[in-house]
């Protein structure tokens, strides 16, 4: 039995209700302000409507009604995304994925989790620790963000340093491309030299290929026991000095740092002071610790360090609660500036790279940002910085963000000087399509834009995002 629906006042609204009636489609004002915004707050959200499909064929017919009438449309996962990638702002529609979050096969031989994109990447994490597997893809935003966005953007997050970015744990992806055709990609194939791997193009496309409707997920072994550590440094300079210490004596799940900064305000947000004095950088690892030789192994990192006066302090969890209440520190940040409206920077340089790079990007950020707040953390072990500028109270939201582009460009021509990227993680979106051209060369730009043309000809999935067509 079809739905019954009020009638859509919009003749292309219309035209989808009568063909799809089965499709939930919402246009209250609040659901357009709900769906048309991500976590970057900066645009005004101003979509056509909403759409919340629930099967492949649904996805698909919407997609061909998008081509028929020219509707721009929005791919939308759990909009937890830092770079404007899922803002609607321009009377698009909204695809959003939210009722496509079943898990649909597990393969025991295969050690795969078939998924809908929709699904929360926490609710992933269980069904695979369900299977006595584990899905390693993590970060803060597991509760809220979905694996199609998670796939969309390639995210990255704290366990990166082990288990690498989304990319890698992609066995196949279903999509519908622009052009409304649905492809299934590499069927969880382990070995496939049979030309283009299209997957791997879907991955990190912003929504501007094809919509991920479905993923075939590979698993891992659980991981061995571990510690977490949190060790107070004195300077930034160590920094690297710390991480090489480590990385050569422990299996390091994750390497993570913060400032003072960073840390003051997640204590104002609730957590708990984790060291008696105060110091000006903070790393937290977590590493395998399953025997006597690993527990030595870290004791000797840390006093070797402590020695060198790389660090000054330092705690170690003696249970799960202590290691979640470490891991808040770091993983609370976000949350805790987020009054503050931050512009955000999610940079990343190679690893050998980053020593010479952070000595200029210090130097050049303390002359530009003066007057204010600067929050840095971020994934060090990968080379990936995050830097956040915190918006004055009483400074407008256009002044502010004006003057942060104003360093951006000079971070994007350090960037460029040092090889690294204007995104390490995030995504380009709308926030870093201006200087994409400091991490690929218009060659690339240009290739980008044909191979966009060939899955979306009329520029239909999310345009004005990434670059402009
Ligand atoms: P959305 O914000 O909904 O969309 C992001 C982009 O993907 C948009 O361009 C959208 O159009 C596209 N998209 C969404 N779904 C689909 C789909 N099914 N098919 C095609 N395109 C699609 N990111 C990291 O990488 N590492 C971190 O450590 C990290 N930590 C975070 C912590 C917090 C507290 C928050 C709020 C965010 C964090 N993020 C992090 C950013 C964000 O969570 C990730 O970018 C995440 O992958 C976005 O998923 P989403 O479902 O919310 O996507
Ligand atoms: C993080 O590492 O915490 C995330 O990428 C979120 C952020 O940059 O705010
Ligand atoms: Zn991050």
């Amino acid at each position: 039995m079809h739905r019954s629906h009020p009638p859509m006042t919009d003749p292309r609204l219309a035209d989808l209700q009568q063909s799809l009636p089965d499709l939930r489609l919402k246009t209250d004002a609040a659901d357009l302000e709900h769906y048309g915004r991500d976590w970057t707050r900066r645009w005004t959200p101003a979509p056509l409507a909403i759409a919340l499909p629930a099967t492949v064929d649904e996805v698909q017919a919407v997609v061909r009604w998008a081509n028929r009438h020219g509707v721009a449309v929005v791919p939308s996962g759990g909009r937890t995304g830092l770079s404007g990638g899922a803002v609607a702002a321009n009377g698009e529609l909204v695809l959003s994925l939210e009722r496509m979050n079943k898990v649909l096969d597990f393969d025991a031989v295969d050690r795969t989790l078939t998924v809908q994109a929709g699904m929360a990447l926490e609710a992933v994490q269980n069904a695979a620790r369900e299977h006595g597997l584990v899905y390693p893809v993590d970060f803060g935003a597991r509760g809220s963000c979905s694996i199609g966005g998670n796939i969309a953007t390639n995210a990255g997050g704290i366990r990166v340093i082990r288990y690498g970015n989304t990319r890698e744990w992609i066995a196949g992806l279903t999509v519908v491309t622009g052009a409304g055709e649905v492809l299934e990609l590499n069927r969880a194939l382990v070995k496939n030299s049979s030309g283009y791997d299209l997957r791997q193009l879907l991955i990190g496309s912003e929504g501007t290929l094809g919509i991920v409707v479905e993923a075939i997920l590979r698993l891992a072994d659980p991981p061995p026991p571990t510690n977490v550590m949190l060790l107070a440094l004195p300077s930034f300079e160590v920094l690297m000095q710390v991480f090489a210490e480590f990385r050569g004596r422990l299996r390091l799940e994750a390497f993570e740092f913060f400032t003072d900064l960073a840390l003051r305000h997640v204590l104002a947000h609730g957590a708990q002071k984790p060291l008696e004095d105060e110091y000006p950088y903070y790393v937290v690892t977590e590493f395998a610790s399953d025997d006597e030789a690993t527990e030595a192994a870290a004791m000797a990192a840390f006093e070797h360090c402590m020695e060198q006066g790389w660090v000054a302090d330092g705690v170690i969890s003696q249970s799960d609660a202590q290691a979640q209440q470490i891991w808040r520190l770091r993983e609370g940040i976000t949350e805790a500036v987020a009054r503050y409206k931050p512009y955000k920077n999610d940079i990343s340089v190679r690893i050998s790279a980053m020593p010479a790079f952070l000595a200029q990007t210090q130097a050049l950020l303390g002359e530009a940002y003066p007057h204010f707040e600067v929050v840095w953390f971020g994934h060090i072990g990968d080379g990936n910085l995050h830097i956040n500028v915190l918006k004055p109270d009483g400074t407008s939201d256009a002044e502010f963000v004006t003057q942060c582009e104003q360093v951006t460009k000079l971070l994007a021509q350090a960037l460029l000087a040092h090889g690294g990227s204007i995104s390490a993680e995030h995504g380009i979106g709308l926030v870093k399509k201006p200087y994409l051209s400091s991490t690929r060369s218009a060659a690339e730009i240009e290739l980008m834009r044909g191979i966009r043309r060939v899955f979306d000809p009329n520029g239909i999935l999310n345009p004005g995002k990434l670059f402009d067509a």
